[in-house]
């Protein structure tokens, strides 16, 4: 790290003011870490090959995602219990997001509805998990479409929590009086009962790909798949009709020992061959990072953590400037590599590199 940089990053800050439990939650990893160490170091590994005498000064961050124009190929991943950050949680999160002019995930366990949170300026889309009972699975997605979601987005990579080490996620206890309003109806968790066992009693893990098809079926809305690692399965994703989907590995919070995210890019994109949009998601923490995965043919990134750390620290203000600085760093990593618009961003921009000294802070 830069000695004359004090390592006070909105990671550290967020440390200092969550409840330790709060922060475990939001910080913590399968296993022994290595997919979530993995996600980071990979974007640490690659290096930028700037374009020179390009004349670009002012290049134009927006995209088209499903459709939406979007001011910046920057989204906020699904995230759980953002209540838990600030009292506004998900609200604070969605009006920011429209600010800067992109798209907010909705959780299915968010704090806050789908009908509060579709009132933000922001384009909505809600993340789905399939759930044992298909019928209130079904009145889930019925409920997405009347509050205005405009996609559904189908989590597909936790069939179970996972092995998680005893004490930091998986014991993790819903606190009382916590809202789970996407879910109101449903049989509520019981006091005291870890957040693992309550997810296994609601979530499907035996979904299929014929779930996809009735996914397919019942929702008229744009449909994306979070949580798309081998490219076999992008090819998959692509022959049930599937819009888009997301290269992730939850953040390393599932499988411990799965491939990073950004290694695993390229061979999605190559093996979907356009039929579909691909996302990615996992250690994306600066403007380089975006750089970086457009550069190896993500459409969209998603950010996870951050945003949970610009809430804890700052609400709606914290995670507005979140955005733009993300949305600053990208603008500078384009001006300097040469870039006059997203769609110009290409492999030849990045080469693997060797990793000296200590990895880049975290944000
Ligand atoms: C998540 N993530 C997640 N994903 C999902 O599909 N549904 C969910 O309910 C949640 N909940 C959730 C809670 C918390 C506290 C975290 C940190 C993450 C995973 C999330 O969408 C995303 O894939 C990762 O967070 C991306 O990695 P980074 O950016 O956090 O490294």
């Amino acid at each position: 790290m830069n000695p004359s940089i004090p390592p006070y990053d909105l990671e550290s800050r967020a440390h200092e003011l969550l409840p330790p439990e709060v922060y475990i939650y939001y910080a913590g990893a399968a296993g022994a870490g290595a997919t979530l160490a993995a996600n980071l170091a990979a974007f640490d590994r690659l290096r930028l090959r700037p374009d020179v005498l390009t004349g670009t000064i002012a290049p134009d961050l927006s995209t088209t995602v499903l459709g939406a124009r979007l001011t910046l190929p920057v989204a906020v991943a699904p995230m759980a219990l953002q209540g838990l950050a600030h009292p506004e949680g998900d609200m604070a999160t969605a009006r920011a997001t429209g600010d800067v002019g992109t798209a907010m995930i909705l959780a299915t366990l968010a704090s806050r509805s789908l009908e509060e949170v579709v009132a933000a300026p922001c384009p909505l889309w809600f993340q789905l998990y399939v759930l044992r009972d298909r019928g209130a699975t079904r009145a889930l997605i019925d409920r997405a479409v009347a509050a205005g979601a405009r996609a559904l987005v189908v989590t597909v990579d936790a069939p179970t929590s996972g092995h998680r080490r005893p004490g930091v996620l998986s014991e993790f206890i819903l606190p009382q009086g916590t809202r789970l309003p996407n879910l109101a109806g449903l049989p509520a968790p019981t006091p005291g009962a870890p957040l693992r066992e309550y997810f296994a009693t609601l979530v499907d893990g035996a979904v299929t790909w014929k779930d996809v098809g009735w996914l397919r079926s019942v929702s008229p809305l744009p449909l994306v798949l979070k949580g798309i690692l081998a490219p076999e399965d992008g090819r998959l994703a692509a022959e049930h009709g599937v819009d888009a989907v997301v290269v992730s590995n939850h953040g390393g919070r599932m499988l411990d020992g799965a491939v990073a995210t950004l290694d695993a890019l390229p061979a999605v994109v190559e093996a979907t061959a356009g039929r579909l949009e691909v996302w990615m998601d996992g250690g994306v923490r600066r403007g380089g990072d975006v750089f970086k995965a457009l550069a190896l043919g993500a459409r969209l990134v998603l950010v996870g953590r951050p945003v949970l750390w610009a809430l804890a620290t700052g609400g709606e203000v914290g995670v507005r400037t979140l955005f733009t600085d993300l949305r600053n760093e990208l603008e500078t990593t384009m001006i300097a590599c040469g870039c006059a618009a997203v769609g110009d961003v290409a492999p030849r921009h990045v080469t693997e590199g060797t990793m000296i000294g200590t990895p880049r802070s975290p944000r």
